[in-house]
This record gives structure tokens, C-alpha cells and sequence, in this order.
């Protein structure tokens, strides 16, 4: 019973694990309200100085140093996300808003 149990949990955490990360979704409920559903803040939010994922100055930004950002935060605004997100998760959110300035 026990044993039957454990295994149970075993699969269930496995089937979890190989989930791929919805980014799309993660970055709809963590992020859009204050950086915008498409990367480019709203006008309500100029006073914050968010930067716009659109632009290609932020394309020039390395991946690296956005992953750091994302898990430290930065300035007075933008939280830190380093216990709140796995190491996977903001790998994903950093892979999804590059895709705002392709199109
Ligand atoms: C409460 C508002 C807020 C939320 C929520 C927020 N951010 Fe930010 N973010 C900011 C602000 C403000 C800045 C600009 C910080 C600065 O340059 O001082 C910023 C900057 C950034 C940058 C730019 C880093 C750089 O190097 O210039 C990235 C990337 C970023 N945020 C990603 C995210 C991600 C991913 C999420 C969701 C997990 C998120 N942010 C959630 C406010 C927010």
C-alpha cells in the first residue's frame, strides 16, 4: 500500500518535471502587468521606466545578463524572482521576451 503509494508520487513528480514551461502563460500572470502583454510597457507605466522588449537596443542585451536580472531584480521596481522561479523557468520567460521584438 505504502509502496503503491510512493510510486504514485514518483510518477506524478516525473510527469511534472518533463512539462515543458508555458512561458506564455508565466509571463501573462508575472510579468504583463507591468511590463505589457507584448514587451512594450504601457503608457501608465513610463514613470517606472520600464525598458521596451521590442527595441533593438534590448536585443543587444545578452541572455545572461537578463537571466541575472530577472533573478535579482534591479532598481527599485522590477522584483526579484530568484525563490519565487526556478533556473528553468526564467531561462523560458528570457527565451519568450526576445520573441516580442520579432514581429
Ligand atoms: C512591478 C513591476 C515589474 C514586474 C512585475 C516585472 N518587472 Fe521586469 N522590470 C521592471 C522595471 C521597472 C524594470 C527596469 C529596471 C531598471 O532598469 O531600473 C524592469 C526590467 C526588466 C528587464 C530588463 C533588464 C535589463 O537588463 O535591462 C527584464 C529582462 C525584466 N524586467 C524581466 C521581467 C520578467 C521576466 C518579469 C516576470 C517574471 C518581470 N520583469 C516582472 C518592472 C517589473
Amino acid at each position: 500500500m505504502v509502496l503503491a503509494g510512493l510510486l504514485v508520487l514518483g510518477v506524478a513528480a516525473a510527469a511534472r518535471a518533463q512539462q515543458p514551461i508555458d512561458a506564455a502563460s508565466l509571463y501573462a500572470k508575472t510579468c504583463a502587468s507591468c511590463h505589457g502583454p507584448k514587451g512594450t510597457p504601457s503608457a501608465g507605466m513610463a514613470s517606472m521606466h520600464i525598458p521596451d522588449f521590442t527595441t533593438s537596443a534590448f536585443a543587444a542585451i545578452p541572455d545572461s545578463s537578463l537571466r541575472n536580472t530577472v533573478a535579482a531584480g534591479k532598481g527599485r521596481m522590477m522584483p526579484s524572482y530568484k525563490t519565487r522561479l526556478t533556473t528553468e523557468q526564467i531561462a523560458a520567460l528570457v527565451g519568450y521576451i526576445r520573441t516580442f521584438g520579432r514581429h
